[in-house]
């Protein structure tokens, strides 16, 4: 279902060019609202795991972090030239310094990554120090690459 809509998305985006993007703009539709959708799940999930951690739930925290993990890989393509403004938060600095932001998403990749293969094993200290190094490669992106 979310893979045909992002082919769908992906063949609209082909097709109308710019027309999309200039409907993007004039609130968050298109491709600004599916990322910013991805986004608030990220968000959720974090929540989610840091409970499953408490808990010492490893095997509900896996579902939650592939999913940080695949949007991540997915991210740069989200962002496609001329995709901010208002009411997107995304910094300009995003296609001044693109392979940093392509880094930024990498690194969240990773310990994502991370977090799923420690939750898979069970184990719980490797799967705190992946939730940290998860949460802390959001932060550094933010703090780079989105307007507050
Ligand atoms: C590589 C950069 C990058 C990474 C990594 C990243 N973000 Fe973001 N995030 C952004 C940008 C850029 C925006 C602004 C998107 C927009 O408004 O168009 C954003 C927006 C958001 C929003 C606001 C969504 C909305 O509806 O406006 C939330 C919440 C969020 N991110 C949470 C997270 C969490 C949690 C993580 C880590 C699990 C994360 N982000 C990782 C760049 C990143």
């Amino acid at each position: 279902m979310a893979l045909r809509k992002t082919a769908f998305t992906t063949a609209l985006a082909l097709s109308c060019g710019l027309s999309m993007l200039a409907y993007a703009h004039s609130g968050a539709t298109g491709i600004v609202k599916e990322r910013m959708d991805f986004f608030t799940q990220n968000k959720d999930n974090l929540k989610a795991i840091k409970t499953h951690l408490r808990d010492g739930d490893l095997g509900a925290i896996v579902p939650l972090a592939t999913q940080i993990r695949d949007w991540a890989e997915k991210m740069p393509a989200y962002f496609p030239a001329g995709s901010d403004g208002k009411p997107s938060e995304a910094s300009p600095q995003i296609w001044l310094d693109f392979s940093g932001f392509e880094r930024a998403a990498s690194a969240n990749y990773q310990a994502a990554n991370e977090l799923v293969l420690a939750a898979e094993d069970g184990d719980t200290k490797a799967a705190l120090n992946a939730f940290k190094a998860t949460a802390s490669t959001c932060k550094s992106c933010h703090k780079s690459y989105k307007l507050d």
